[in-house]
């Protein structure tokens, strides 16, 4: 019996790990929007053995190309200094998670790392005190807020609920006509656009050839029409889109339309439409940030 049950706290102890649990590794944060930082710890830390909460630090430190600081060298900018609380179990593992929401900063751009470090004591028998630390990191990527991005970059473009969805090519078939959805970012050449001129390009990378955003003819325009890419032509009104930076809208300047998430759903697949432009509706938000 006790062997039995002493294989089952070292499997116990093999599941339960301190670790950042959102974002994902490589998630590209927009400047201004919210994140949630999801800090996993083994379940009952403080409850076991004499343990107690001292203090956890979140932090983000810009990464040189280097590489990224340890997070014991540098905890970066603090987002959060506190004590660790448990919000809940992760379904039926041994960890607890807390998830933090906060502000993407807007003083950092490109590769960054979240740096989390994590303070316990330990009471031992004859008034001993053993301090513990433990530390956790996870890389991200800061990216530029506006449907617009640095000159000539190739951008991910994404809806503002959600940057971790990314405009893309159904499918990634390269064809007049393709859908063009919201799928979560999966760094493909189908998910990376560029602005030329005021036509919005996607580049198949096995031909060169230029695909661009397309609205379908002009006299069938109507709120929920669906968009598609079609090999580029320069001065068609289907193809000709103004980036709103102002409103974060990707305009027809020929018509009252702009570029829609379709009922605002973010299930991959769903493939985007114009509607009527309206302002504040967050359905014709958009972020850009350089692949
Ligand atoms: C966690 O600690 C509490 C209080 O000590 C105890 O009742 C509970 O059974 C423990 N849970 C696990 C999974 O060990
Ligand atoms: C905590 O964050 C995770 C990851 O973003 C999310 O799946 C979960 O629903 C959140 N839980 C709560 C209670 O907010
Ligand atoms: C990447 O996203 C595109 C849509 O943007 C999708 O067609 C493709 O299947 C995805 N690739 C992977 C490997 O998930
Ligand atoms: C796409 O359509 C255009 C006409 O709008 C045509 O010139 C072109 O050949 C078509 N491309 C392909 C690959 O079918």
């Amino acid at each position: 019996m006790k062997f039995l049950f002493l294989l089952a706290s070292l499997f116990a102890a093999a599941q339960a790990q301190f670790s950042i649990g959102a974002p994902k590794a490589g998630t590209t944060l927009v400047p201004g929007q919210n994140v949630v930082i999801q800090v996993i710890e083994p379940i009952n830390t403080s409850a076991e053995a004499g343990e107690e909460e001292v203090s956890l630090v979140i932090g983000i430190v810009p990464c040189p190309a280097s590489g990224c600081p340890a997070p014991s060298a540098n905890l970066g900018e603090i987002l959060f200094i506190g004590q660790y609380k448990s919000q809940g179990q992760i379904g039926n593992t041994l960890n607890t998670f807390e998830n933090f929401t906060f502000v993407v900063p807007s003083d950092i751009s490109g590769s960054a790392s979240i740096q989390v470090q994590h303070a316990i004591l330990t009471t031992l028998p004859g008034d001993v005190s053993q301090p513990g630390v433990e530390y956790a990191s996870l890389p991200v990527n800061i990216g530029t807020s506006g449907p617009t991005g640095p000159s000539g970059a190739t951008l991910n473009i994404h809806p503002t609920s959600n940057a971790a969805k990314c405009v893309g090519i159904k499918g990634g078939v390269y064809a007049n006509g393709t859908a063009v959805d919201v799928f979560d970012c999966n760094n493909s050449a189908t998910q990376s656009w560029q602005w030329n001129g005021d036509s919005l390009v996607s580049v198949n990378p096995v031909d060169q050839s230029q695909w661009c955003l397309d609205a379908g003819v002009e006299t069938s325009w109507a709120d929920g029409v669906l968009m598609k890419i079609w090999k580029c032509f320069s001065n068609l009104p289907q193809q000709t889109w103004t980036p709103v930076t102002t409103s974060g809208t990707i305009k027809l300047p020929s018509g009252n339309f702009c570029l829609d998430l379709t009922n605002g759903v973010l299930t991959n697949g769903n493939v985007l439409q114009i509607w009527t432009c309206t302002s504040g509706d967050a359905n014709q938000v958009w972020t850009a940030t350089s692949t």
